[in-house]
């Protein structure tokens, strides 16, 4: 284990190699680390996506860590925003440093131009009733080298690389995306988080498949994301439902 190169106020573990940095940052939650640690791996041997899916990357290729939070009791009633926070948060790093623009796809990617650049995985401990520790994982696509084989992805994805013609560092583009998480943060109970997610909402107003859990997919037009994280859809008999799991494609 190694000291990365911190971002106050986070602290950075860099792991050459690990199972899963979120299965990591929930062990260290358990072990009472403190709010702000963050680990990073150069190489996961068994990342984790959502659904129990797997999640590719490469080393060099692939940026793949995680951040534990501990809530403040303030923080409580937003814990579904957590998810979309990182998601915004890479979407505001990749705009203000390199003015490129990508999208918000409900409720965990980040596109660009149509193709997932990034995924999250927030997962939180509980003792009874209270959230004790969030963890934001994220794992974002830097060359095409860090995509999973076509036939494995669930949704087409892509890389800054291939996408937007970025060339960063795994660890340049961390500390260009932790100081977001944490402003990101400071703006949780805001509605203007919520305002801005649905200004950068991926196939707003399109028909798209929304498939919930095994259901049969609905054809359906994402509209917006309500103030608890849910996002509302027209179906295609014309009424608005709102889901708080489910799983877009085009
Ligand atoms: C998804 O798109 O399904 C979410 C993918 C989340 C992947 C990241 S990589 C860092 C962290 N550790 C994991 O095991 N998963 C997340």
């Amino acid at each position: 284990m190694a000291a990365g190169s911190d971002v106050p106020p986070f602290k950075v573990i860099l792991l050459a190699e690990t199972n899963s940095t979120n299965d990591d940052c929930l062990r260290l939650a358990e072990n009472g680390a403190p709010d702000g640690t963050v680990v990073r791996a150069l190489h996961q041997t068994a990342g984790r996506g959502r659904e129990g899916r797997s999640w590719f990357s490469r080393p060099d290729a692939s940026l793949t860590f995680s951040v534990l939070l501990r809530p403040a009791a303030q923080e409580y009633p937003f814990l579904t925003r957590f998810t979309l926070l990182g998601c915004l948060a890479l979407a505001r790093a990749l705009e203000n440093h390199f003015g490129v623009i990508s999208n918000i796809k409900w409720p965990n990617d980040v596109l660009i131009a149509g193709k997932k650049v990034c995924g999250v995985l927030t997962e939180t401990l509980w003792q009874g009733q209270i959230p004790t520790a969030v963890v934001i994982g994220m794992g974002v696509n830097l060359s095409n080298a860090a995509l999973p084989p076509a036939s494995e992805a669930v949704f087409p994805a892509g890389s800054l690389e291939g996408q937007a013609g970025l060339q960063l560092s795994p660890r340049d583009l961390l500390e260009m995306l932790l100081p977001e998480i944490w402003r990101a943060r400071e703006e949780l109970a805001a509605d203007s988080l919520i305002d801005e997610i649905n200004a950068r909402l991926a196939f707003k107003g399109e028909w798209v498949r929304l498939r919930k859990n095994a259901d049969a997919p609905l054809k359906a037009r994402p509209l917006w994301v309500e103030k608890d994280g849910c996002l509302c859809a027209e179906a295609d008999d014309g009424r608005i439902e709102r889901f708080y799991s489910a799983e877009i494609s085009a």
